[in-house]
């Protein structure tokens, strides 16, 4: 394992100094301790330390940034956002599945070195990069898109406010793969469409709208659909938007055995 340090609060540059020593009495020295790949340089993955000084009350995707920009251009991850929107930046840290641009540095006892690593379950490409092709192919595979028959309405779809909200959790899905990656189903077998398709699913199957849910429920169905959940949970408490996803895998089995959705 390599460490890598930066004095931060110690720049000539930083402007006036008594703003300087202000904004330096907040930081602290933290340690991410990060896990890096690059397939070019070896085929082992290591940790390797980074010890910086930050404000507790930053997120670990502002951490990662002053990595990158300060100490080791090379440290490579996916962001766009940075506000819990695109769903880009799951990681595992500190053991744990969230965003990083959501998690507060001292939410995460910042005493000890932070540790951060891709999430689980999918090929890393690079750092903590991972191949998420399987991940949106599962998505993919159970349209998640309205399906409707017959002539175009002349005006908007009408739908009751009780209808709409049969669904409304899982339409907080941004795509993140955090609930998927927790799944030690998922870990085992790659096959497994994953809690995030079938939230996805079920965001269509019980909309009053669509036309499709039993196509979608027989794509469920099959040997690597919903069937292969063990009820873990750990989707759930992985979720960054609340999304009860154990409870909407579990309302699709009830459709599959009902067939009343
Ligand atoms: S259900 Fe939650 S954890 Fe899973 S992909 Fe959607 S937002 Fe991410
Ligand atoms: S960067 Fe978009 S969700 Fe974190």
């Amino acid at each position: 394992m390599s460490t890598a340090t930066l004095d931060k609060g110690k720049g000539a540059d930083r402007g006036p100094v008594d703003s300087a020593e202000n904004s330096a009495s907040h930081l602290i020295t933290a340690t991410f301790r990060i896990r890096r790949f690059n397939p070019e340089v070896s085929a082992e993955a290591s940790w390797e330390d980074f010890r910086i000084e930050i404000d507790p009350k930053e997120r670990v995707l502002d951490a990662l940034h002053q990595i990158k920009w300060e100490v080791d251009g090379t440290l490579t991850f996916r962001r766009s956002c940075a506000h819990g929107i695109c769903g880009s930046d799951a990681m595992r840290i500190n053991g744990r599945n969230r965003l990083a641009c959501k998690t507060l540095i001292k939410d995460i006892n910042p005493d000890k070195p932070i540790t951060v690593e891709a999430i689980k379950g999918l090929t890393v490409l690079k750092d903590l990069v991972v191949d998420m092709d399987p991940f949106f192919q599962a998505y993919r595979d159970v349209m998640p898109f309205l399906v409707t028959t017959g002539n175009e309405p002349t005006r908007e779809r009408l739908q009751s406010a009780e209808d709409r909200e049969r669904f409304d959790d899982t339409t907080k899905c941004i795509l993140c793969a955090a609930c998927t990656s927790s799944c030690p189903v998922f870990w085992n077998d790659g096959q497994y469409f994953g809690p995030a398709a079938i939230v996805n699913a079920h965001r269509f199957i019980f909309d009053s709208r669509d036309e499709a849910g039993e196509q979608r429920l027989e794509i469920l169905n099959d040997k690597d659909g919903v069937w292969r959940c063990r009820t873990t949970f750990n989707c759930t408490d992985a979720c960054p938007r609340g999304i009860e996803v154990t409870k909407a895998i579990q309302e699709v089995k009830r459709a599959l055995i009902t067939r009343r959705f």
